[in-house]
């Protein structure tokens, strides 16, 4: 049976959850990804093996991708922050890439009261979108990519 590399991929100010704005995007921090994910997959975690990686600058994180495609990982689970509505560098880079993406946030976007955060750049280059279930965005994203690439 196959294993699937899988990457965590983290835009601007993710790396402040638990101090940034607690009643929007809770009090948990990143650290508690790696167990919930490995949790919620159950007996497929043995056939996955997950990189997380977190960055705030656009770049770092198109480069992380195109690493991830030398690298062989099978895709990635993105939650690009701001970015998921500004960049057009970071669709750019999904256009070609080829890769599985599923994007995630914690938040609802389409509920919020930002009429920008409503538009994503990048949704139209994932296999799919979750949304508004805090850490268990990352979850739901982790288990909808295992089962695309295994089916
Ligand atoms: C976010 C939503 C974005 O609008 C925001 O800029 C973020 C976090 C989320 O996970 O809910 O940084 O992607």
């Amino acid at each position: 049976m196959a294993g699937y590399n899988i990457l965590i991929l983290n835009g601007p100010n993710l790396g402040a959850l638990g101090k940034r704005q607690p009643e929007i995007y809770g009090t948990n921090t990143m650290d508690i990804l790696p167990e919930l994910l490995l949790q919620v997959l159950g007996e497929n975690s043995k056939r996955v093996s997950l990189e997380f990686y977190q960055n705030n600058s656009e770049g770092k994180l198109i480069d992380r991708i195109e690493q991830a495609k030398e690298e062989g990982i099978d895709g990635i689970v993105l939650n690009a922050g701001a970015y998921t509505h500004t960049s057009l560098a970071l669709a750019d880079c999904l256009a070609w890439i080829e890769l599985p993406v599923v994007e995630v946030h914690l938040s609802n976007v389409l509920a919020r009261s930002e009429p920008l955060r409503q538009k994503s750049f990048i949704g139209r280059h994932a296999i799919g979108v979750i949304a508004g279930f805090g850490m268990m965005s990352y979850a739901l994203a982790v288990q909808a990519l295992f089962q695309h690439l295994e089916y």
